[in-house]
């Protein structure tokens, strides 16, 4: 039990696993600052991350690839006095990890400032920096399909996947990463079924943005959940504010009990 919380206990990655097991889906938010994440903690948010987004939806830029490792440090010093009893997820931004020896050493500055598990964009490749991570203490989310940091190879923010042998190549690494020790695998910006097939295929929970409503958790960002950001919005973005009589709190509640009750994302916000 966290010092602040008495309503629940602290979310670990191991609560999700036994989620996962018992079938109970878990809702996940970015949060970059001390308000944001003492309210969606107390709304019942199991997962917070500190996501390189914030170089988009707090720094301005147009993508996420000018975010440092002091600027996820400084948010997650932010974000940490905030949260009650949430697992709190950082990312590891555009060429932290580049290394093993980088990796451990800037994932080690995150884990200090109070993350519990970092997260790294990519595939098989990062097995060896998984294990790594893993094995020293660190728990790793592994994320995988549109990879954001990889924006300028992939030419565009585009549903990955939709090939069948790319969407057999996802599950596949996925597996790998899985065995090198990941805890917890994202899969972002492709069809349902494929988020449904990869869910499946995993021992660990799966969270999804854009992977249709059968993955264990789903995640969004929370300038989008509360329609806040001026720019182009993905088709799986709901704003939860719009409507809502209940305001900022009325749209997380109403996040969450869509989320458990597997009503989002409906096919409005999915790909086929
Ligand atoms: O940086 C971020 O906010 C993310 C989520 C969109 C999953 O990676």
């Amino acid at each position: 039990m966290s010092i602040q919380s008495q309503s629940r206990p602290d979310i670990t990655i191991n609560t999700l696993a036994q989620m996962k097991r018992a079938g109970e889906k878990f809702a996940c938010l970015t949060a970059y600052d001390y308000c944001s994440a003492h309210a969606a903690s107390e709304a019942g948010i199991e997962v917070l991350l500190v996501g390189d987004s914030l170089g988009m939806v707090i720094q301005g830029h147009d993508s996420s690839l000018p975010v440092t490792i002091e600027d996820i440090a400084y948010h997650v010093r932010c974000a940490k006095r905030g949260n009650r009893g949430a697992l709190l997820a950082a990312d590891l931004p555009f060429m932290s990890y580049y290394s093993e020896t980088a990796s451990l050493k800037n994932a080690a500055i995150l884990m200090r400032e109070g993350a519990h598990m970092v997260k790294l964009e990519g595939g098989a490749w990062l097995a060896e920096t998984t294990r790594l991570l893993t094995e020293r203490g660190i728990p790793v989310c592994a994320h995988m399909g549109l990879t954001p940091q990889s924006i300028n190879h992939l030419g565009g923010y585009r549903v990955q996947g939709r090939d069948p042998a790319q969407g057999q190549a996802i599950i596949d690494e996925a597996k790998v990463l899985q065995q090198a020790g990941a805890s917890v695998i994202l899969i972002e910006c492709v069809p349902r079924t494929l988020g449904a097939t990869l869910t499946n295929s995993m021992d660990v929970p799966v969270i999804g943005i854009g992977a249709g409503a059968d993955t264990d958790g789903q995640i969004l960002v929370w300038h989008d959940l509360l329609g806040l950001y001026p720019g182009k919005t993905a088709k799986f973005v709901k704003n939860f504010l719009e409507g809502n009589t209940a305001g900022i709190q009325g749209a997380l509640a109403e996040y969450v009990a869509q989320v458990k009750q597997g009503k989002f994302p409906d096919a409005e916000h999915s790909y086929d």
